[in-house]
């Protein structure tokens, strides 16, 4: 089975993936009448499991809305000792180096992961193990916030495998690591 990190992400036009609040109400800024996904149902039906930074974690766990994943979700903590209560059997916590966690959860049987969170992702980068980037730009710069990237240690190449535009507004990039 190939292993695969896989990034899917919103981000405004400067680069934030939450406003100054932490908020992310602007995602859905453009109106969507037939609530076109995106292209999420096929990203996350190619995926097997998760790895989300604790704060996405605790974003998600306040929606008001069922649990929205059908796949294990490993989440990354110093913090935490333990998930809720709620999310016990839908959520993990991990532990480690990100090597070592990719390591646990490849053991576990998952290959293709989704890593999900600013931070997360950024560290990902840093350590040049993220294989595939799929951004989509809202039209809307919010001025400050939660930046998608940061420094790297080295710069990292990607290439483009397709864009797509979606509701006339929204752009898609899809970006794959290049070696
Ligand atoms: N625009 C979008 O599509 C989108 C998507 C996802 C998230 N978001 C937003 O982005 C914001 C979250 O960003 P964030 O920067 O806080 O990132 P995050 O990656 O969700 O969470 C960061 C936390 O994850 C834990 N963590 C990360 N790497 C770790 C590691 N290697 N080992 C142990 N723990 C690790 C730490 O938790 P502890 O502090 O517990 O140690 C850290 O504070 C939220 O506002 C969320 O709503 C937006």
């Amino acid at each position: 089975m190939t292993k695969k990190n896989s990034v899917f992400i919103a981000t405004s036009i400067d680069g934030y993936i939450a406003d100054k609040n932490g908020g992310i109400d602007w995602l859905h800024s453009i109106p969507n009448p037939h609530k076109d996904d995106m292209g999420y149902a096929e990203f996350i039906n190619n995926i097997d499991a998760l790895v989300m930074g604790r704060t996405t974690f605790e974003t998600v766990c306040e929606f008001d809305v069922d649990w929205p994943y059908d796949k294990p979700v490993f989440v990354l903590s110093n913090t935490l000792n333990e998930i809720p209560q709620s999310h016990v059997g839908k959520a993990f916590l991990i532990k480690g180096t990100l090597t070592e966690i990719i390591e646990q959860i490849n053991k576990k049987g998952y290959y293709r992961l989704y890593i999900d969170g600013g931070t997360t992702i950024r560290n990902f980068l840093k350590a040049d193990l993220i294989d595939e980037m799929i951004i989509t730009t809202i039209p809307i710069l919010l001025g400050g916030g939660s930046s998608l990237f940061t420094e790297l240690p080295n710069e990292l190449k990607f290439e483009l495998i397709t864009t797509k535009t979606y509701l006339n507004q929204i752009t898609q990039c899809h970006y794959k690591r290049k070696k």
